[in-house]
């Protein structure tokens, strides 16, 4: 079934974690992610990069993944992720997606709170926003070795003031988060994050989970994390797979059918893999 992202991220809180929220480049991936989230009992949410968004089956994939969360056994979003294109966002949004990170992490106080200010005119009370104050850094489709330094840092003075301002649904937080590869050890500020969830009543995000140790991200849901967004980690495991089925796959009949079968499956474990340290200690 669909529900609301910030219903399955509240949720999440009340039980002690944080919702997963995954990014689904096709829908072999999409399929496993629900499939893990239906063996866990638990809401997830299906990210679309704005990359493949814009792609020319952006618009059939989103169409698709919104009909796999309508008939999903647990709560499921689809959610357009850091999006700053007011018409891209509004076509995303028609194809099926129920949320969107609008993200005007690049434009300033000022410039992002305007951002969501007009998607939220454009897009009515019914599509749930999520927002990101301060910025954070590294590249959501490729994980480079290059290092990924942490962007500007969230500022707890201004949380509260920019949800009040901006009505978002949920607020992600850069607090030495990064997409992408750390290069070194992720070093999280935990003190800053706590500060932010004390003055502010909508779930907080942490984007960036791929590479930072279980217990680490324990702590971010004690604090009030309440929905985790992992990219990385799934993507190289079904690169991982495809590495090692597709030549058996190719001499066995050119099978196809088995190596999407088994790509499903490989999604599926990662994600009650990672899923394992969505739970506060
Ligand atoms: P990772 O690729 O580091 O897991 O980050 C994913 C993300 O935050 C998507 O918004």
């Amino acid at each position: 079934m669909r529900d609301r992202l910030d219903t399955i991220a509240r949720t999440a809180l009340a039980e002690g974690r944080a919702a997963g929220a995954f990014t689904c480049y096709d829908l072999a991936t999409a399929y496993g992610v629900v499939d893990a989230a239906s063996e866990a009992g638990q809401g997830v949410v299906l990210l679309v990069s704005p990359s493949t968004a814009t792609r020319p089956y952006g618009f059939a994939l989103v169409r698709s993944l919104r009909a796999l969360a309508d008939h999903a056994a647990v709560p499921v979003s689809v959610q357009l992720d850091h999006a700053s294109d007011l018409d891209l966002i509004s076509r995303i949004v028609e194809a099926g997606a129920d949320a969107v990170l609008v993200d005007g992490s690049k434009q300033g106080y000022d410039g992002n709170l305007a951002l969501v200010l007009r998607a939220r005119e454009l897009l009515g009370p019914d599509i749930v926003l999520e927002a990101e104050l301060g910025r954070i850094e590294g590249d959501e489709d490729v994980a480079t070795l290059i290092a990924s330094d942490a962007g500007q840092l969230t500022d707890p003075s201004q949380a509260a003031e920019f949800v009040r301002q901006s009505g978002v649904d949920l607020l992600a937080v850069s607090i030495g988060n990064v997409h992408g590869t750390y290069v070194g050890d992720p070093v999280l500020d935990h003190a800053r994050l706590d500060a932010i969830a004390a003055t502010v009543d909508v779930p907080l995000v942490l984007h960036g989970a791929s590479g930072l140790p279980g217990d680490t991200v324990r702590r971010t849901v004690a604090s009030g994390v309440g929905k985790i967004n992992v990219n990385t980690e799934l993507r190289r495991a079904v690169l991982q797979h495809l590495v090692e089925a597709a030549p058996a796959a190719l001499e066995g009949g050119a099978n196809l059918e088995s190596v999407l079968t088994s790509w499903s499956d490989v999604a599926r474990r990662q994600v009650l893999q990672v899923m394992e340290a969505f739970t506060a200690p």
